[in-house]
């Protein structure tokens, strides 16, 4: 069994073969996004336990629809509801009450310490479904959904991150240095001091560059990522740091200063940071992006239980 918690924990040959596999299960359905399910079964009796202290429409629907076309079923928790929300249980009888029941939990947190804490005591694989620190499902699938527009390894093409420095980003950072991409990265300066992400980006220094800028970043770029200013696990003045960040705005100039057949990437939901005309306009590619989630989420699910062909 295996964990899915941070990008850089994950050897980039076993990220790698959760793309191919996902890319040959995908391609290999008539129905994407339906609950067919696959030929084989592959986890035909297993349970995905899933639990979201913070809100979600994607990664819950996404990971629905992976288990049911695998042939298992899944559980969804509120935490409200769970003796370990209101401090009447600990992580570590929780855990173990999961792994009796469940064969993969899916937590999304709003503390990173819990996946540690659930990962001491739990005996079933763990899956990041979004901390304040990383989003590694959503970056896996993103770089399934660029390989499959792009028709290329991501590592021959310049990717862009206009935006804060935040858990996608985070995540992003992780993977260009596991498939090796050169990565440029737009944000207000008063917003680069981030401990982690700085640690990140002095590892990968000659692919990595920040810039305070945002056409300097686009220049060249493949595919430009976008993501809310203000994420779920930010305490700040929403008004203020929104203002931080109006020169940052993705609208049609900034995206002219890329390569013309240069793609839109947003994780979602989206806020003011991106124009309304970019988002809905053909370089965008932000749906088929959200159904991807669905086919990479197949593979790390078998992954994590061992399954992976
Ligand atoms: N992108 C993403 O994770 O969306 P949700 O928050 O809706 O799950
Ligand atoms: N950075 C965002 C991502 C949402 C999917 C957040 O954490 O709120």
């Amino acid at each position: 069994m295996k964990h899915f918690i941070n990008i850089n924990d994950i050897p980039t040959k076993d990220l790698r073969k959760i793309l191919t596999d996902a890319k040959k299960r995908k391609n290999l359905r008539k129905n994407l996004n339906n609950l067919d399910v696959d030929k084989n079964l592959p986890l035909k009796g297993k349970m995905l336990i899933q639990m979201f202290e913070k809100s979600s429409l994607r990664t819950r629907l996404s990971f629905y629809l992976a288990i049911k076309q695998l042939g298992g079923s899944t559980l969804t928790l509120r935490p409200d509801e769970l003796h370990l929300s209101k401090g009447g249980e600990s992580i570590e009888d929780t855990a173990k009450i999961l792994s009796n029941f469940g064969d993969i939990f899916m937590l999304r947190t709003d503390n990173d310490k819990k996946l540690e804490e659930f990962k001491k005591y739990i005996s079933i694989p763990i899956i990041n479904g979004l901390s304040p620190s990383s989003h590694p499902t959503q970056i896996l699938s993103d770089i399934f959904t660029v390989e499959e527009i792009k028709k290329k390894p991501i590592s021959k093409l310049n990717i862009v991150w206009i935006g804060d420095i935040n858990n996608v980003l985070n995540s992003l950072v992780a993977a260009s240095l596991k498939f090796s991409f050169k990565l440029n990265i737009g944000c207000p300066k008063r917003y680069q001091s981030n401990k982690k992400f700085l640690k990140y980006i002095k590892k990968n220094k000659n692919k990595i560059y920040i810039f305070d800028d945002p056409k300097k970043a686009v220049i060249g770029a493949d595919v430009i990522f976008s993501d809310k200013v203000v994420s779920m696990n930010d305490k700040v003045d929403k008004i203020k740091k929104l203002n931080h960040f109006k020169k940052f705005r993705i609208d049609k100039k900034l995206m002219s200063y890329a390569k013309k057949d240069c793609i839109f990437l947003h994780c979602l939901p989206r806020g003011k940071e991106v124009d309304e005309e970019v988002f809905l306009s053909k370089q965008s590619k932000v749906w088929l992006q959200a159904l991807n989630r669905v086919h990479v989420q197949k593979s790390i699910l078998l992954y994590t239980i061992g399954k992976l062909r």
